[in-house]
């Protein structure tokens, strides 16, 4: 077959070449919509993609925040500095009835100014963690702060949190699974693009999955 691909090596890349190529090759990418509140009790939300889970047990997810592009100073951004005082956040399943809102939350909002407040997003009171939860979003997730890496140059901060409840609306949540069709998740593209869920195809599961008790796979023959 001809090698008519374009090669690039990523060594000398800037940040700005080096994200547009990462955040178009890395696709879909679920979007957690977190909220965290500073030490006075102020509530923040935004979005993030760099995101996913990591570990089950128990079960735990990372997400990367960046420092602000081009701001002097202290370019923290305002969930990573509420994150690091008090060690806790909330992921909340960002989907497609929630997308024009999250979306917006992305803005960037001065510290002092609360997002939920700001576009009237409603909120309900965590268990466990001082973050409220997001009402609309069908799934939120109280976590607590496990680790914080520093990640390349230092422009990048991977969070990991240890998940200490899940809430689930019941209208995608059987007792048992979740129903992600039934989620509509949102996922973001790179650019300004998003996508929804398209063909689902089904194929049996080949290997046990972790405790996967009911396990009806070859394996189990
Ligand atoms: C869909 C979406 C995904 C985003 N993903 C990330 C991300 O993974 N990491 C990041 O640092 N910023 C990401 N951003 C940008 C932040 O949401 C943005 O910088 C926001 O202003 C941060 O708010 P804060 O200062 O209140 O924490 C994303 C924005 C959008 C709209």
């Amino acid at each position: 077959m001809p090698d008519d691909f374009v090669t690039i090596d990523a060594k000398n890349l800037d940040t700005e070449a080096a994200y547009r190529l990462i955040v178009g090759c890395v696709v879909p990418r679920p979007v957690a919509w977190i909220t965290t509140v500073n030490p006075d009790g102020l509530v923040n939300v935004a979005p993030f993609s760099s995101y996913n889970y990591v570990a089950t047990t128990p079960p735990m997810l990372a997400m990367n925040i960046a420092k602000r592009a081009g701001a002097p100073g202290d370019a923290i951004k305002d969930t990573a500095r509420n994150i690091k005082a008090t060690g806790e956040f909330v992921v909340n399943v960002a989907t497609e009835a929630t997308m024009e809102l999250m979306h917006r939350s992305g803005q960037n909002f001065p510290p002092e100014v609360s997002e939920a407040e700001a576009l009237g997003i409603p909120l309900l009171p965590s268990r466990h963690v001082k973050p409220p939860r997001i009402a609309l979003s069908p799934v939120q997730m109280e976590c607590r702060l496990d680790q914080v890496v520093v990640l390349g140059s230092g422009i990048n901060t991977l969070y990991i949190g240890e998940v200490v409840a899940f809430h689930l609306s019941p209208e995608i949540f059987d007792g048992r699974r979740v129903d992600s069709v039934k989620m509509r998740p949102i996922a973001r593209l790179g650019g300004p693009f998003y996508a929804a869920l398209g063909e689902i195809f089904e194929r049996p599961m080949l290997q046990r999955p972790p405790g996967g008790e009911g396990w009806t796979g070859p394996e189990s023959k």
